[in-house]
């Protein structure tokens, strides 16, 4: 019997090789998804031979990741609970997708995963599965074996010999990938203690960032980004480029408690360097170029599109539906923003639009001829109908 298992040569998937051949009579099937984690993907192949696994798939999914699920993001622009830009909600998906794929190449019956049951991965993960195979059987190795710690499972790799990527001195939890990389556990369980700034990965501490501004200007097409600095680039030199202008300048770095889907709070650090770049000039470009009752609308729609991404519902027909609003909406947002960068903070410089909504004659404080100044009088005489009645009979 098979199992296909979803690796990244960390150190739960590390520890769950030899743990799948010790317990269970599996031919381990490592498969390793790229979205951009930066790791050398040949030592990820090596390592997974070498703890036991019989073959490894290796899969390139970086310019998928980005076209049909972080572009998706910018254009809904999805965030959860204000802040979290969703970096590792974004891959678990397609991750799930890819896994499925390859069980039924394989003709394997199980998929096995290195998340915790206290997580939201899990849930992605498995609700993903479940969506293309109701048939395929998860083994969750964390919810069965009395490993009980990320310390007990640094015990266990060492007494295996595996090399493993973390020392109990550095313990956070890390998900990276084009979008971001996230950090928990360690100190940071104890949101009395500031998070430490050498943490970092992709972002240049605020305080070290370049005493001069960087300006960056970002072209989008229907709400994709084309072009950054005039030159069109494949959507993954977009987000290296992205991440390596915001990274250098402090940007993109949050500091939250969420709440988890499985009930409990968390807190997390967040670097999301590109994304904050990308989601901050898309809705300047939005605000220029949608209407009000369609902007208001479509702020309301972020808040649950971020609720769903977060919450593993990827593959429902609620996403689907509230893409086809999207879309619709996106078709005037077109143009370039140029973002002024400055030791952590962003300031727009310009927006440039040929479908703005906003007008310069009407807008302005001198008066023009498509608005009367002595309209306003009667729309106010209306419109504060409903409080003089009210004030009315309050007076009674
Ligand atoms: N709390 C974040 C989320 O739920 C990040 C999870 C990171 N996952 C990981 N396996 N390290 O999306
Ligand atoms: C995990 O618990 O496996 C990582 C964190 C999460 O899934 O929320």
């Amino acid at each position: 019997e098979k199992v296909i298992l979803a690796y990244s040569g960390g150190l739960d998937t590390s520890i769950i090789v030899p743990w799948l051949k010790e317990n269970y009579d599996f031919e381990v099937i490592a498969v390793c998804i790229d979205v951009g984690q930066g790791d050398d993907m040949e030592k990820v192949r090596e390592k997974a031979i070498k703890t036991g696994a019989s073959k490894v798939y290796i899969e390139d999914v970086k310019e998928e990741f980005i076209t049909d699920y972080l572009f998706k993001g910018i254009k809904s622009g999805a965030v959860y609970e204000g802040k979290y830009l969703l970096g590792t909600a974004f891959a678990r998906p397609l991750m799930a997708k890819k896994l499925v794929e390859i069980a039924h190449t394989e003709g394997a019956r199980y998929i096995c995963h290195g998340c915790t049951g206290k997580g939201n991965d899990q849930v992605r993960f498995e609700v993903g599965i479940a969506s293309f195979d109701p048939d395929i059987k998860i083994i969750a190795p964390w919810r069965i074996w009395d490993i009980k710690s990320r310390e007990d499972a640094i015990d266990y790799a060492a007494r295996r010999g595996i090399d493993i990527p973390v020392t109990k001195e550095k313990i956070y939890s890390r998900d990276m990938n084009l979008w971001h990389v996230s950090h928990e556990g360690g100190e940071l369980e104890n949101p009395t203690n500031e998070h430490k700034e050498d943490m970092y990965l992709l972002t240049t501490p605020p305080e070290k960032a370049p005493d001069f501004p960087t300006y960056v200007d970002i072209y989008f097409e229907k709400g994709v980004p084309k072009k950054v600095n005039g030159e069109e680039l494949s959507p993954v030199e977009m987000l290296k480029l992205l991440n390596k202008i915001a990274g250098e300048n402090g940007i993109g770095v949050i500091d939250l408690v969420e709440n988890r889907l499985v009930g409990m709070k968390s807190r997390g650090v967040y670097e999301t360097p590109a994304g904050t770049l990308l989601y901050f000039a898309h809705d300047e470009l939005e605000r220029m170029t949608l209407d009000k009752m369609t902007y208001h609308f479509k702020q309301i729609m972020s808040i649950k599109y971020g609720e769903l991404l977060y919450d593993g519902l990827w593959f429902t027909t609620l996403r689907e539906s509230l893409d086809s609003f999207v879309e619709t909406t996106q078709k005037t947002v077109t143009g370039s923003v140029k973002l002024k960068l400055y030791k952590g903070n962003i300031k727009t410089a310009s927006i440039d639009t040929p479908y703005a909504l906003y007008n310069e004659e009407i807008s302005s404080f001198s008066t023009g001829s498509l608005y009367n100044h002595k309209d306003a009088e009667g729309f106010i005489n209306l419109y504060s109908l409903p409080s003089k009645i009210k004030a009315m009979t309050n007076k009674e």
